[in-house]
């Protein structure tokens, strides 16, 4: 969600600011906005819409200073406008916000009572306000900010910064992230150490209920209750928030493109040269744990999905998956011996975060399978275990989402192990199915140019349905998700024996439909749900192996060949196609690949 900047500097600070929020936009882009302190005074710009219209801005209207605070905002409350864009300023205070403030509603009937008046639509008003009211009634800065935090209940990230106070800001943390950056004689706050990284690599990532109080050259942390804290700093590898296109035109094809790679070095990571499989300590003991609990949200909802099928085929494991939204107030009750699983990118998603601390004390072990190693999922673990996807910047997740797949592939392995599930010998083929993954995407990724085919022909479709089965149907529903994210196209997933209960209803000669089927025990069954389709016109896009193409591609609207793969590896594979035709669906209708309205990487919010 909003990305959150300050920084206490020795230089101008402005241009410093934009640079830093433009490696936070992923995380928003309604508006933007820098508040800075000039000659002891606040002053503030703000644009909707991407950053370069703040930049433009700034051109003409510029804002001097050493000390300043900007924001790039996903909008909860109020609409995207220069009004409701932050920071936002009462009198003395200015303050940028990440999250909701869910009392909002009862803290701004109380000021109003005392006759204050509010411009903005949005929950942050509040902050700025009450922390206004404590300074008029005579507290100092630290006292007022501290005091208006206590008040406020939801999650929230935020960033104060005062009239007349140049060296001085307040960085508070309760259900969003936020790091402390550094410098020499400079100090800066940040959303996450992407946006800090260019400044410095030395960072303490603040825990939940910290407030900070910073000056160019003290860091002093409190606690939940108000006791000063020692908090780590620790040095990031500044490889690990490295953001460029690389030459790729928009950073999903770039993400896309890198599968090979960062799966490769996933496998490097868990698996031992004699194809042994190696967990970060403390190991995780199959044997111990009867049952999966499995929650996550959007694609890493279908990592989940997929996972299932292989836990329950391959190890024969009992798994049951949910969102993350629903379970978390469902109230589901947690047998003995289960291990509740989180799937999260950012590791940062409220409701996967909301779901964990549900089953934190009830579940036997707490395990997580991250991308972002400092988030909250991940350090709220008993286990957290990373992809190795490096920073994924495109909203439309693509590497974190088969590097999630292999490194639960990877686990399910341990498990049929541990559960003596498998032999030896399946256990060396599963892994060599692995092992060749990389290359296999290679010769997928080589079927780019007849992907762009199949979607400049879904680029004129109103809608369009995938089909799948068995750990083909997650795959179905993720291909429909990212067509839908990035190219706006209604687009829905079905198990493919499920059509016939409703769905073939919608078919006709304008509804494409993509079958991902490769030629697999399920194949035959999936062929005569594809000829049901095009028996009612439909205009179906078969995706398969050669075997499975030279049987049942005849009659079908569009074809793309994968190389053969191992049954159940299938999915990570058929991923591919999957991201490269809703790339290409969006680049022909000339949609925001990396910034899709309404999107924003990081969900925090619920
Ligand atoms: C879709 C997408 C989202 C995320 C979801 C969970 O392309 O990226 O559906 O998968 O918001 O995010 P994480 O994995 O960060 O918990």
């Amino acid at each position: 969600m909003c990305g959150i900047v300050g920084i206490l500097g020795q230089h101008e600070v402005a241009p410093t600011l934009v640079e830093a929020l433009k490696r936070l936009e992923y995380r928003g882009y309604d508006s933007a906005g820098i508040a800075t302190i000039d000659a002891g005074k606040l002053d503030r710009r703000r644009a909707v819409g991407k950053l370069v219209n703040l930049s433009d801005l700034l051109v003409h209207e510029p804002l001097a200073g050493k000390s300043g605070i900007g924001h790039t905002r996903w909008a909860t409350h109020g609409a995207p406008s220069v009004t409701n864009a932050h920071p936002h300023q009462a009198g003395p205070v200015a303050v940028v916000h990440n999250g909701i403030i869910e009392n909002f509603r009862e803290l701004r009937a109380e000021l109003s009572k005392d006759g204050v008046e509010f411009v903005t639509e949005t929950d942050t008003e509040t902050v700025v306000l009450l922390t206004q009211k404590y300074m008029a009634e005579g507290l100092g800065p630290v006292d007022a900010a501290t005091k208006t935090i206590a008040r406020l209940h939801g999650a929230f990230a935020l960033a104060f910064l005062f009239d007349g106070e140049d060296d001085l800001m307040i960085g508070a943390r309760k259900g969003a992230p936020l790091a402390v950056g550094y410098g020499d004689n400079e100090m800066y706050l940040g959303s996450d150490a992407i946006a800090l990284s260019p400044m410095t690599d030395r960072v303490t990532y603040l825990e939940e209920g910290d407030r900070a109080v910073l000056t160019r050259t003290s860091v002093k942390i409190y606690d939940a209750n108000d006791a000063p804290v020692d908090r780590v700093v620790k040095k990031i590898s500044l490889d690990t928030t490295r953001i460029d296109k690389a030459g790729h035109k928009h950073f999903m094809a770039k993400e896309i493109a890198e599968q090979p790679a960062v799966i490769g070095e996933a496998l490097s990571r868990y698996l031992t040269a004699d194809g042994e499989i190696m967990l970060p300590d403390p190991g995780l003991d199959f044997t111990k744990i009867d049952r999966i609990t499995m929650v996550a949200c959007g694609t890493a909802f279908y990592a989940c999905l997929t996972a299932k099928y292989w836990f329950e085929q391959i190890a024969r494991m009992p798994v049951e998956v949910d969102v993350a939204s629903e379970f978390r107030y469902r109230e589901p009750p947690i047998s003995d011996r289960t291990m509740a699983l989180f799937v999260s990118q950012s590791g940062e998603t409220a409701d996967t975060l909301a779901a964990l601390r549900y089953c934190a004390g009830k579940a036997d072990l707490i395990t997580s399978v991250v991308n972002v190693t400092e988030s909250s999922i991940a350090r709220e673990s008993n286990l957290a275990l990373p992809i190795h996807a490096g920073v994924e910047v495109g909203v439309a997740s693509t590497k974190a989402f088969t590097c999630q797949l292999t490194v639960l592939f990877l686990m399910v392995l341990k498990a049929a192990v541990d559960r003596g599930a498998i032999t030896k010998e399946e256990l060396a083929d599963y892994v060599s199915g692995l092992r060749s993954m990389p290359s296999l995407i290679n010769t997928a990724l080589e079927q780019n140019a007849a992907l762009r085919d199949e979607a400049y022909k879904l680029s004129s479709a109103r809608d369009v349905l995938f089909l799948g089965r068995g750990a083909m149907f997650p795959l179905a529903l993720e291909g429909a998700l990212k067509l839908k994210e990035i190219s706006y196209i209604h687009a829905e997933a079905y198990a493919s024996g499920e059509l016939k209960h409703g769905p073939i209803a919608l078919i006709d000669e304008n509804v494409p439909v993509v079958v991902m089927a490769p030629n697999d025990t399920l194949f035959d069954k999936t062929v005569s749900n594809m000829q049901e389709v095009m028996a009612r016109k439909g205009k179906v896009i078969l995706i398969s192996d050669r075997a499975g193409l030279d049987e049942a591609a005849e009659g079908t609207w569009g074809q793309i060949e994968m190389p053969p793969v191992a049954d159940a590896l299938a999915p990570i594979l058929y991923a591919i196609p999957a991201q490269l035709l809703a790339y290409h669906t969006a680049i022909a209708k000339g949609t925001d690949v990396d910034q899709p309205r309404n999107l924003a990487k990081s969900v925090t919010v619920e």
